[in-house]
Protein backbone atom coordinates (compact mmCIF):
# COMPACT_ATOMS: atom_id res chain seq x y z
CA UNK A 1 0.00 0.00 0.00
CA UNK A 2 1.62 3.36 -1.18
CA UNK A 3 0.03 5.98 0.83
CA UNK A 4 1.78 8.90 -0.45
CA UNK A 5 -0.48 11.91 -1.28
CA UNK A 6 -1.47 12.14 -4.90
CA UNK A 7 -3.10 15.44 -4.83
CA UNK A 8 -0.34 17.98 -3.18
CA UNK A 9 -1.31 21.81 -2.96
CA UNK A 10 -0.28 23.84 -5.96
CA UNK A 11 1.46 26.31 -3.33
CA UNK A 12 3.19 23.44 -1.55
CA UNK A 13 6.48 22.90 -3.18
CA UNK A 14 7.47 27.00 -3.51
CA UNK A 15 5.93 26.88 0.41
CA UNK A 16 8.20 24.00 1.41
CA UNK A 17 11.23 25.64 -0.51
CA UNK A 18 11.24 29.41 1.07
CA UNK A 19 10.43 27.68 4.52
CA UNK A 20 13.57 25.71 3.68
CA UNK A 21 15.46 28.26 2.98
CA UNK A 22 14.12 30.60 6.22
CA UNK A 23 15.66 27.50 8.03
CA UNK A 24 11.68 26.35 9.04
CA UNK A 25 12.19 23.01 9.67
CA UNK A 26 8.12 22.58 11.30
CA UNK A 27 5.99 22.08 8.29
CA UNK A 28 3.53 19.28 8.65
CA UNK A 29 4.07 15.77 6.83
CA UNK A 30 2.06 15.28 3.38
CA UNK A 31 0.23 12.46 4.90
CA UNK A 32 -1.01 14.64 8.03
CA UNK A 33 -1.61 17.03 5.26
CA UNK A 34 -3.69 14.97 3.26
CA UNK A 35 -5.53 13.80 6.20
CA UNK A 36 -6.21 17.72 7.31
CA UNK A 37 -7.87 18.12 3.06
CA UNK A 38 -9.69 14.71 3.78
CA UNK A 39 -11.23 15.93 7.11
CA UNK A 40 -11.87 19.65 5.90
CA UNK A 41 -13.81 18.31 2.95
CA UNK A 42 -16.24 16.69 5.66
CA UNK A 43 -17.57 20.90 6.53
CA UNK A 44 -18.67 22.42 3.59
CA UNK A 45 -19.05 26.34 4.19
CA UNK A 46 -17.24 25.25 7.78
CA UNK A 47 -15.19 27.76 9.93
CA UNK A 48 -11.66 26.36 10.20
CA UNK A 49 -9.24 27.73 12.82
CA UNK A 50 -5.23 26.85 12.74
CA UNK A 51 -2.78 27.52 15.69
CA UNK A 52 0.37 27.68 14.27
CA UNK A 53 0.67 28.70 10.72
CA UNK A 54 4.08 28.17 10.32
CA UNK A 55 4.94 28.50 7.02
CA UNK A 56 1.72 27.86 5.29
CA UNK A 57 2.21 24.27 4.58
CA UNK A 58 -0.67 23.04 7.15
CA UNK A 59 -3.30 26.10 5.32
CA UNK A 60 -2.14 25.18 2.14
CA UNK A 61 -3.30 21.57 2.78
CA UNK A 62 -6.51 22.72 4.33
CA UNK A 63 -7.65 25.15 1.62
CA UNK A 64 -7.50 22.03 -1.03
CA UNK A 65 -10.19 20.46 1.43
CA UNK A 66 -12.52 23.69 1.92
CA UNK A 67 -15.54 24.26 0.04
CA UNK A 68 -15.62 27.93 -1.72
CA UNK A 69 -17.95 29.34 1.40
CA UNK A 70 -15.63 27.82 4.45
CA UNK A 71 -13.16 30.28 5.87
CA UNK A 72 -10.03 29.14 7.74
CA UNK A 73 -8.30 31.92 10.70
CA UNK A 74 -4.91 30.86 11.08
CA UNK A 75 -3.03 32.32 13.74
CA UNK A 76 0.86 32.71 14.25
CA UNK A 77 2.99 34.32 16.26
CA UNK A 78 6.08 34.59 14.11
CA UNK A 79 5.57 37.87 11.93
CA UNK A 80 8.73 36.19 9.46
CA UNK A 81 7.98 32.80 9.15
CA UNK A 82 3.98 34.19 8.68
CA UNK A 83 5.22 36.11 5.86
CA UNK A 84 5.73 32.99 3.94
CA UNK A 85 2.24 32.36 4.30
CA UNK A 86 0.96 34.80 3.35
CA UNK A 87 2.95 35.40 0.07
CA UNK A 88 1.53 32.22 -0.98
CA UNK A 89 -1.78 31.84 0.21
CA UNK A 90 -2.70 35.68 0.13
CA UNK A 91 -4.65 35.35 -3.17
CA UNK A 92 -7.13 32.67 -1.06
CA UNK A 93 -9.86 35.00 0.47
CA UNK A 94 -11.32 32.13 2.48
CA UNK A 95 -7.60 32.23 4.58
CA UNK A 96 -7.63 34.96 6.93
CA UNK A 97 -3.74 35.24 8.67
CA UNK A 98 -4.00 36.78 12.55
CA UNK A 99 -0.55 37.70 13.92
CA UNK A 100 -1.00 36.86 17.13
CA UNK A 101 0.21 34.83 20.89
CA UNK A 102 -2.69 31.95 20.49
CA UNK A 103 -2.66 32.12 24.03
CA UNK A 104 -4.47 35.68 23.25
CA UNK A 105 -6.39 34.25 20.53
CA UNK A 106 -8.13 31.90 23.19
CA UNK A 107 -8.64 34.68 25.27
CA UNK A 108 -10.18 36.88 23.18
CA UNK A 109 -11.61 35.14 20.40
CA UNK A 110 -15.62 35.98 20.28
CA UNK A 111 -16.71 34.88 16.95
CA UNK A 112 -18.87 31.97 15.98
CA UNK A 113 -17.73 28.68 16.81
CA UNK A 114 -15.24 26.65 14.97
CA UNK A 115 -16.24 23.02 13.14
CA UNK A 116 -12.84 22.42 12.88
CA UNK A 117 -9.40 23.44 15.06
CA UNK A 118 -5.76 21.80 13.83
CA UNK A 119 -4.07 23.12 16.89
CA UNK A 120 -0.33 22.77 15.90
CA UNK A 121 1.11 24.89 18.86
CA UNK A 122 0.90 24.37 22.73
CA UNK A 123 -1.54 26.68 23.52
CA UNK A 124 -5.04 24.35 22.52
CA UNK A 125 -3.10 21.17 23.14
CA UNK A 126 -0.76 21.38 26.03
CA UNK A 127 -2.47 23.88 27.66
CA UNK A 128 -5.52 25.40 27.43
CA UNK A 129 -7.23 22.79 25.91
CA UNK A 130 -10.61 23.33 27.53
CA UNK A 131 -10.70 26.61 26.35
CA UNK A 132 -10.21 25.40 22.86
CA UNK A 133 -12.55 22.88 23.07
CA UNK A 134 -15.34 25.68 24.15
CA UNK A 135 -14.66 26.94 20.81
CA UNK A 136 -15.65 24.11 19.14
CA UNK A 137 -19.09 23.32 17.83
CA UNK A 138 -20.76 19.60 19.03
CA UNK A 139 -19.54 17.70 15.83
CA UNK A 140 -16.46 19.69 15.06
CA UNK A 141 -13.29 18.13 14.56
CA UNK A 142 -10.14 18.31 16.68
CA UNK A 143 -6.69 17.47 15.14
CA UNK A 144 -3.26 17.83 16.10
CA UNK A 145 0.24 16.39 14.89
CA UNK A 146 3.95 15.29 15.84
CA UNK A 147 2.73 13.01 18.49
CA UNK A 148 5.33 11.36 17.44
CA UNK A 149 9.47 12.26 18.49
CA UNK A 150 10.57 14.99 16.15
CA UNK A 151 14.06 16.17 15.40
CA UNK A 152 12.87 19.37 16.28
CA UNK A 153 11.52 18.37 19.59
CA UNK A 154 13.40 19.90 22.70
CA UNK A 155 15.00 17.89 24.98
CA UNK A 156 12.36 18.31 27.53
CA UNK A 157 9.19 17.57 25.25
CA UNK A 158 8.41 13.78 25.37
CA UNK A 159 6.69 13.73 28.75
CA UNK A 160 4.37 16.74 28.07
CA UNK A 161 3.06 14.69 24.91
CA UNK A 162 2.62 11.75 27.06
CA UNK A 163 0.43 13.88 29.55
CA UNK A 164 -1.21 15.09 27.02
CA UNK A 165 -2.07 11.53 25.12
CA UNK A 166 -3.03 10.42 28.67
CA UNK A 167 -5.74 12.58 29.53
CA UNK A 168 -7.37 12.15 26.55
CA UNK A 169 -10.01 9.60 27.53
CA UNK A 170 -10.46 11.65 30.69
CA UNK A 171 -12.02 14.70 28.58
CA UNK A 172 -15.76 14.09 28.59
CA UNK A 173 -16.95 16.78 25.44
CA UNK A 174 -13.97 15.30 23.52
CA UNK A 175 -14.02 11.89 21.39
CA UNK A 176 -10.64 11.18 20.68
CA UNK A 177 -8.33 8.27 18.20
CA UNK A 178 -4.34 8.71 18.97
CA UNK A 179 -2.85 7.25 15.37
CA UNK A 180 0.33 5.79 15.08
CA UNK A 181 1.15 7.41 11.66
CA UNK A 182 2.58 9.99 9.60
CA UNK A 183 4.24 12.06 12.45
CA UNK A 184 1.62 11.23 15.03
CA UNK A 185 -1.87 12.02 14.99
CA UNK A 186 -4.78 12.54 17.59
CA UNK A 187 -8.26 12.98 15.61
CA UNK A 188 -11.07 14.01 17.66
CA UNK A 189 -14.88 14.94 17.65
CA UNK A 190 -16.21 17.33 20.13
CA UNK A 191 -19.23 16.12 21.51
C1 LIG B 1 4.65 23.02 13.91
S1 LIG B 1 4.75 24.66 13.41
C2 LIG B 1 3.30 24.92 12.46
C3 LIG B 1 3.29 24.19 11.14
C4 LIG B 1 2.05 24.41 10.32
N1 LIG B 1 0.85 24.31 11.09
C5 LIG B 1 2.00 23.37 9.21
O1 LIG B 1 1.12 22.50 9.27
O2 LIG B 1 2.82 23.41 8.31
C6 LIG B 1 4.32 25.50 14.89
C7 LIG B 1 4.19 27.00 14.72
O3 LIG B 1 3.56 27.53 15.88
C8 LIG B 1 4.10 28.78 16.15
N2 LIG B 1 3.83 29.08 17.56
C9 LIG B 1 4.50 28.65 18.65
N3 LIG B 1 3.93 29.11 19.76
C10 LIG B 1 2.85 29.85 19.35
C11 LIG B 1 1.88 30.59 20.04
N4 LIG B 1 1.85 30.65 21.38
N5 LIG B 1 0.93 31.24 19.33
C12 LIG B 1 0.92 31.19 17.97
N6 LIG B 1 1.85 30.50 17.26
C13 LIG B 1 2.81 29.84 17.95
C14 LIG B 1 5.57 28.64 15.81
O4 LIG B 1 6.16 29.91 15.55
C15 LIG B 1 5.51 27.74 14.59
O5 LIG B 1 5.54 28.50 13.41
Amino acid sequence: MDDTPRHRPRELDAILADAERAGFAMSCEDRTGSLLATLAATKPGGRFLELGTGSGAGAAWLAIGMSSSARLTTVETDIDVQAIARRHLDHDRRIEFVTADADDFLSTYEGEPFDFAYVDCRPGKYHRLLDLLRLLQPGALYVVDDMLPQATWPEDHQPRVNGFLAQLPERPNLRATPMRWSSGLVVGARI
